[in-house]
């Protein structure tokens, strides 16, 4: 990660988190502890616990907790409860800072410990989900600090987005299960920056794709980049294997379950569990369910079909695989550190809501990662400058 490693150098240097205390609820992998690493050289005292109950490398809550003494709060598998134990302990470490992935943190502090979230300096986001119920709770004149929204730098979501859970989500299948993806039909439920990423990685595997959407512009991008489109209930019945990723309720129901092939594989990759409708399918298969690997559940229908749901229907590339590569989380946590300190330096000057990435910091991690990446481009010319910010030149 050579882009948050140049930005904890610097902060080992300048220290612009001196005394801030950072409540971070973020999947807890290898990347993460990464940003972890930066934020303490940055001077930051550290509380840490899982974004969801399957995502978390326990080897690497072990390593944070003993050898850098930071506050840990996550274990692979862990339930509900527990989970939300871990949020609490963080939120009662009274954090300065809040970092978040699914605004599970910010829920929490709003909610239950209003008297915590009056201390807090400001936030970051770091996923689509959490960022619309950012501006629901904003909406509803809930959101007492500003929150950086970091999922939507270019610099995170056209990469993290599109190129981490496209290989990641394809990935946690195959581990999952050693499917073969060439000459299936990949159902893909959802065709924004992650469900473009997937489709177009399932294709580049050979496999048919169909995209199912509710968004017409979304539809008629996914037809002209030459995937079929149609309804899921018409998807259904054609479908091998299905991959919702549209960060809505009920995606996968009832009456899609009712006419699946039998042996389909169903997964998810939206960040939480409830866009494949388990307790319907568990009603149909009246509790004839197997577990033939790890992470596949295996429904029996009362007609005798089978229906593999993977990783419960939590997110398939955290919880079967690693998440996204270090070498597009090195832009998004990136984004992050960066992000934090801005609201460490402008404390005070943005008002409580929903606020962007500056754009200088979206440019500068672009830079600096072509930097690592060792491409170089073009600059303006002064005559090309002279004449885009001139009207008077035309036909
Ligand atoms: N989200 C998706 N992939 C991730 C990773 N590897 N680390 C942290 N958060 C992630």
């Amino acid at each position: 990660m050579p882009v948050l490693s140049a930005i904890a150098e610097r902060f080992a240097r300048q220290r612009p988190l001196q005394g801030l205390r950072i409540g971070a609820c973020l999947h807890v992998t290898t990347e993460t502890a990464n940003l972890m690493l930066a934020l303490a050289a940055g001077g930051a005292e550290v509380w840490l616990c899982a974004s969801n109950p399957l995502s978390t490398q326990d080897d690497v809550a072990a390593h944070l907790a003993l050898d850098h003494r930071m506050h840990v709060f996550a274990v692979k598998g862990e339930d509900n409860a527990r989970y939300y134990r871990h949020i609490e302990a963080v939120v009662a470490a009274g954090p300065h800072l809040t970092m978040d992935d699914g605004c599970d943190l910010v829920t929490i502090l709003t909610t239950k410990a209003p008297q915590a979230a009056a201390s807090v300096l400001g936030g970051t986001e770091e996923t689509t989900t959490g960022v619309i119920r950012l501006r629901s709770m904003e909406r509803d004149g809930l959101l007492r600090f500003p929150i950086i929204a970091v999922n939507d730098a270019l610099t995170k979501h056209l990469f993290d987005n599109r190129y981490g859970t496209g290989q990641s989500t394809l990935d946690g299948i195959i581990r999952a299960t050693n499917v073969l993806l060439a000459g299936k039909t990949i159902v893909v439920a959802g065709y924004g920056w992650c469900g473009r990423g997937i489709a177009q990685r399932a294709r580049g595997m050979g496999a048919h794709v169909i995209v199912t959407e509710i968004d017409p512009v979304k539809a008629l991008e996914a037809v002209m980049d030459g995937y079929q489109v149609m309804p899921m209930e018409e998807a259904a019945a054609r479908g091998d294997i299905f991959i919702t990723v549209t960060g809505n309720t009920g995606v996968l129901r009832e009456e899609h379950f009712a006419v699946m092939k039998s042996g389909a594989i169903v997964a998810n990759s939206g960040h939480f569990n409830v866009e494949i409708d388990l307790p319907a399918l568990a009603r149909l298969a009246e509790g004839d369910v197997m577990r033939p690997r790890e992470f596949v559940e295996q429904y029996r229908l009362g007609d005798g079909r089978t229906i593999n749901v993977l990783g419960e229907g939590r997110l398939i590339n955290l919880a079967a695989a690693e998440g996204h590569p270090a070498a597009v989380m090195d832009m998004s946590f990136a984004n992050q550190a960066l992000a934090l300190e801005h609201l460490a330096t402008h404390r005070g000057a943005l008002p409580p809501g929903v606020h962007p990435v500056p754009q200088a910091i979206d440019a500068e991690v672009a830079r600096l990662k072509l930097a690592a990446m060792g491409v170089r481009i073009d600059r303006l010319t002064l005559e090309q400058e002279r004449y885009l910010s001139s009207w008077s030149e035309g036909t």
